[in-house]
């Protein structure tokens, strides 16, 4: 799988830690987040990887910041992108299996390496089940329509 991986100042340290666990999962990463500086602006990032996963350029995405709430509120504003944090085994598998989660955010204040890289492997191994959950993410994307968003590619 190709991911994108992006983090502000406050996710820089669990997104190196990440890099190297996805790449030795044998996963392509693609990493678009250096913060510049100690104040990198988590919309910058968040747009980036966002934008490249609307646009079928890369299969998944994963952002960091501190608390991963700001990256998902920038990620969820492009068309076809589901984003969300997840924060332990039942919310990385659900958001999966109900949600087809495209975008994972994390939080690097709160959470350990340990756990990202658990998080992370579930969320990738993981299908999204379909059927009813297939018609409720239609209606997102009608919802995303209605109000102004172009298809999704
Ligand atoms: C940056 O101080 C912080 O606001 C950011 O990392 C993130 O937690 C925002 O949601």
């Amino acid at each position: 799988m190709r991911i994108a991986v992006g983090s502000d100042h406050r996710g820089d340290h669990l997104r190196l830690k990440l890099i190297d666990h996805l790449r030795r999962l044998g996963e392509e990463v693609v990493d678009l987040g250096v913060p510049a500086n100690d104040d990198t602006d988590y919309p910058d990032v968040a747009e980036t990887v966002a934008r490249q996963v609307s646009r079928h350029e890369v299969d998944r995405g994963i952002l960091i910041c501190g608390t991963g709430l700001g990256m998902c509120i920038v990620a969820n504003k492009f068309p076809g992108v589901r984003a969300a944090p997840c924060f332990d085994d039942i919310t990385a598998e659900l958001s999966r299996r109900h949600n087809d989660l495209n975008v994972l955010c994390l939080s690097g204040d709160v959470m350990g390496e340990k756990l990202a890289d658990r998080i992370v492997e579930i969320w990738l191994r993981t299908p999204f089940e379909g059927g009813r959950h297939a018609r409720r993410l239609q209606k997102v994307a009608a919802i995303e329509q209605r109000n102004g968003a172009p298809p999704a590619a």
